[in-house]
């Protein structure tokens, strides 16, 4: 298989897509972190049926990380990423440094209010605004007429779905299906931070969240069910739960506290030790 090319710089990377535009090829755009899982290659793969041309970024990026959280510790392995990413049949890996995405005087800062303060918005309280910053920027700088998100970070979606529509970003925003592992647990880059001993309780926060959504869709209260979705977790064995809530899935927006007859996206973030683990399930 050809290696992947790499560029390093936002001037390559549009050199290569305006080739490809002269080409009438249609681009789509996944990006990442790195520490690939078959969960980003399903999004490749996604974004390879709508396009003619698959551009990853692979970026760690410093300002969506507090600076208690896990930066420096990412897990990082490029050559192994831009293998996967040939493998899926991605055709471009862009993977800038911080210096190149970031100049030393940036004072620019892209916020979505509403849809990104609650939930991990309120655990992680500069987390929204470091992604929405650096995604506006990614799609500005590769300008592709697709790009695929994963619903996990369903949260996450939304606010790029919402800063796409509120800034008039000319690219379709497509949210894929969560990819899990046999046991159930949503595949994520973190889970590589889990102990054997962790691994079996990871799997719980997919099953309690699923009886959860069961209980909601037969008519139980949703206070009732999140409170005692959140006892069901720490009885698993989980250290800390940052939240168990039920919402509308476009805007977020609470449930209403009587039985819900609309569409339910049931989220969660909670602590194996200093892992957190975020899931979601809906309909
Ligand atoms: O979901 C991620 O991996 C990141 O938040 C993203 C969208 C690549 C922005 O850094």
């Amino acid at each position: 298989m050809a290696a992947l090319p790499i560029v390093r710089t936002v001037a390559d990377l549009r050199a290569q897509v305006a080739a490809w535009r002269r080409e009438g090829l249609r681009v789509g755009l996944v990006p990442t972190m790195g520490a690939l899982h078959e969960g980003h290659l399903s999004l490749v793969r996604l974004a390879q049926a709508r396009t003619d041309r698959v551009v990853a970024s692979l970026f760690v990026n410093p300002t969506q990380f507090a600076p208690s959280e896990d930066f420096d510790a990412y897990p990082r392995d490029e050559a192994r990423d831009a293998a996967l990413l040939a493998g899926a049949g991605c055709a471009l890996l862009f993977a800038p440094t911080v210096a190149e995405m970031y100049a030393p005087s940036a004072s620019t800062t892209v916020s979505v209010s509403g849809v990104s303060e609650s939930m991990d918005g309120a655990a992680r309280p500069s987390h929204f605004a470091g992604v929405a910053t650096v995604v506006t920027k990614l799609l500005n700088q590769c300008a592709p007429d697709v790009a695929v998100f994963g619903e996990k970070d369903f949260q996450q979606l939304a606010v790029i779905r919402r800063l796409v529509r509120d800034l008039d970003l000319p690219v379709e925003i497509v949210g894929a299906p969560i990819v899990r592992a046999e046991d159930g647990l949503a595949l994520s880059s973190r889970n590589a931070y889990l102990s054997a001993a962790d691994r079996p309780v990871a799997t719980r926060l997919n099953r309690v969240l699923t009886a959860a959504l069961a209980r909601l869709r037969a008519g139980d209260p949703v206070e009732t069910v999140e409170r005692e979705a959140v006892a069901d977790l720490l009885a698993a064995g989980f250290a800390r739960v940052d939240y168990v809530e039920a919402r509308t899935p476009d805007t977020l927006d609470r449930l209403g506290p009587g039985p819900s007859e609309g569409p339910i996206r049931l989220l969660a973030a909670a602590f194996l030790g200093r892992t957190r683990l975020i899931d979601n399930v809906g309909d």
